[in-house]
């Protein structure tokens, strides 16, 4: 066993040891079969037509009986059609049924695997963001597609396979030992040779099936990574080509080994289930001859039986396989579990309260905040009136930005609290508190569509009008109006198609649309040149009246007219006041002032 997981001698220990304590908890069975409830239509009738097949496929055998027992030794040709006609007929009914159980398989496996991937997703909407930095979007990808469509075999295959063979083998067993028990007891004496406890394959199997999993998502892990616009121009610009190739390379090698062994797996087993099936006909044909010779049986029962085995030892072999592929399964349905368990952020702090007519009063007090080990925030407190502008400034890493991402509640605080209006955002609805806060980053972020469709993500029941004032608003309509195809223009992957700035605009022209209460600034305007800023600037100011704003600003110009600055430094605020208050004091925002602004400030008009 190359790669990593557990050691080999674990592995093989626990292969001898079947009572050894499992690593993992059982798989939820009941939770499993909640996904199946909704489908009990489609599931009865599914049973309905594997029975009838079966059925079916019961008569055969006993036509060709007859035709040796009876029609042959009668010499009645009318009796050789009846039997004959009756054969073929049961088949095309038994092909029939079955095209119409395949369609009802893939209705119920399709549509659990829709009813999966909706809770999933919808799931994953409401994980906090501290989930996504945490987690590879490859992996969260991977368990979104590839997992759910490995249910999808579980529940087309596996489970119409079990069910399947389970029926075969009763209405097999019942009929053989009606024709003839004594024979049947010869048949029967050999399955549990077949269905031998096959538990350490599978216990093996599963193990091997989840580092197959994980393998998967590292490798959607270095696709997504590498593919994206932003890797791929990483990799270009560094001439990684080769490296990433050999990087790649490991990976998918590695999960060829595992592929391999998963098919190994077991492979010891199905060989001597296989032996079985050749063996049992033999024993068959000695019994049956023997009560043949001494008259008790006719010829035509043991052919009927021969064919009868078929029908015994298939299944019986099919459903020992079965059993090692539902043990693996779980392994997907626990990851899929393992995701859909983990706590939303409504669990966080879970509010309830409506926010509504919002003033836009935003206090914090005392608030401390950690990502993990790493303190970002320590004893913050201030406030801003309904209406203000306060501009948070301070050098790189200060921690301006997990300020504003504490009022929209991205993060909940260890300590302290945020309050909007007087409430604790920790009692609001999220919705309704989200609603009343619009967010401009430096990291604009455009789907894949027109920029009609991306502006209108703002408000969705805008009218055209609407998005041109927001556009005109924003300083960007005439470069819209300016392009080929307009607003139905398509911004291209993540908006790359548009430069920096255009995406900048296009992201405020979003949020005006939006018309939040509380504005967040963060660096918005960074990606403007002077020109278009001193353009949009004036839009700004007039989108920033009668709204409380909160600006990560890196221009003077917007610093000078807030009507409270903040400096941060180290987590802390250190000052806060107006302009000429705090250059008059001649403390850290007067270094500051004097660090980041004298090129503008001498450039200054
Ligand atoms: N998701 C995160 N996980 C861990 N640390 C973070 C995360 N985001 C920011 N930090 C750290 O928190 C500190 C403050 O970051 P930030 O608020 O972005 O600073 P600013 O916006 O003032 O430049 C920095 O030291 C940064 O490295
Ligand atoms: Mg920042």
């Amino acid at each position: 066993m190359l790669g990593g997981g557990p050691p080999v001698h674990l592995m093989w220990s626990s292969m001898f040891n079947p009572d050894s304590p499992q690593p993992k908890r059982k798989v939820d069975l009941r939770r499993i079969g909640r996904f199946f409830a909704p489908y009990w239509r489609e599931e009865t009738l599914i049973l309905i037509c594997i029975v009838a097949v079966s059925v079916l496929g019961l008569l055969p055998p006993l036509f060709t009986k007859w035709l040796i027992d009876d029609a042959i030794p009668q010499h009645s040709m009318k009796l050789v059609f009846i039997y004959v006609g009756a054969m073929i007929a049961s088949a095309i009914l038994a092909g029939v049924i079955g095209v119409v159980q395949g369609y009802l398989n893939s209705y119920v496996g399709e549509g659990i695997m829709r009813d999966i991937r909706t809770s999933l997703v919808s799931h994953l909407h409401r994980m906090p963001i501290s989930f996504f930095t945490n987690t590879k979007t490859g992996e969260i990808m991977n368990r979104v597609s590839n997992d759910v469509d490995n249910i999808d075999n579980i529940v087309t295959g596996t489970l119409v396979t079990i069910v399947t063979n389970i029926v075969m083998i009763v209405t097999t067993v019942v009929t053989i030992f009606v024709l003839d028990w004594r024979l049947a007891i010869i048949s029967v004496a050999v399955i549990p040779l077949m269905i031998f406890p096959l538990s350490p394959v599978g216990r093996r199997m599963y193990g091997v099936r989840k580092r197959t999993r994980e393998k998967r998502d590292e490798i959607e892990s270095i696709t997504q990574e590498t593919l994206s616009i932003s890797g791929i121009t990483l990799i270009k610009s560094f001439v990684r080509e080769q490296f990433e190739r050999s990087r790649f390379f490991q990976v998918a090698n590695d999960l060829m080994r595992l592929e391999i062994d998963l098919a190994m797996i077991g492979r010891w087993f199905i060989m001597l289930i296989g032996a079985m099936v050749v063996i049992g006909p033999a024993f068959v044909w000695m019994g049956g001859s023997w009560l043949a010779i001494g008259g008790t049986l006719t010829v035509g029962t043991i052919v009927a039986f021969v064919a009868y085995l078929s029908r015994l030892y298939g299944p019986a072999s099919a459903l020992a396989g079965v059993q090692v592929q539902v043990v693996s399964a779980a392994a997907v349905f626990e990851r899929i579990f393992d995701y859909l368990d983990m706590p939303t952020e409504e669990a966080a702090c879970d509010g309830s309260q409506m926010l509504e007519n919002v003033r836009g009063e935003i206090v914090f007090e005392n608030v401390s905040f950690s990502y993990g080990e790493r303190q970002a925030l320590r004893d913050v407190s201030f406030r801003i009136a309904p209406g203000q502008t306060a501009a948070l400034v301070g050098p790189s890493g200060a921690g301006k930005t997990t300020i504003t991402q504490l009022v929209p509640r991205f993060y909940i605080p260890q300590s302290g609290r945020v309050e909007i209006d007087g409430h604790d955002i920790c009692d609001l609805d999220l919705a309704s508190l989200r609603n009343a806060i619009g967010i401009v980053t430096q990291e604009t972020y455009l789907f894949h569509d027109t920029i009609a469709a991306n502006l209108r993500y703002g408000r969705m029941d805008a009218s055209d009008d609407d998005l041109v004032s927001a556009a005109k608003a924003a300083n960007i309509h005439d470069f819209i109006a300016g392009l080929p195809e307009g607003y139905q223009t398509v911004v291209g992957e993540r908006g790359h198609k548009l430069s920096g700035g255009e995406r900048q605009r296009l992201a405020l022209a979003r949020v005006l649309l939006k018309d939040p209460r509380i504005l967040i600034l963060d660096e918005a305007t960074s990606s403007l040149d002077s020109h278009n800023e001193a353009m949009i600037q004036s839009a700004l100011e007039r989108v920033m009246e009668n709204r409380t704003s909160l600006v990560i600003a890196h221009r003077l110009s917007t610093i000078i007219s807030a009507d409270v600055i903040f400096v941060v430094e180290g987590g802390r605020i250190v000052e806060s006041g107006t302009h000429a208050l705090l250059l008059a004091r001649g403390g850290a925002y007067a270094r500051l002032y004097l660090e980041q602004f004298r090129d503008e400030v001498l450039t200054a008009p």
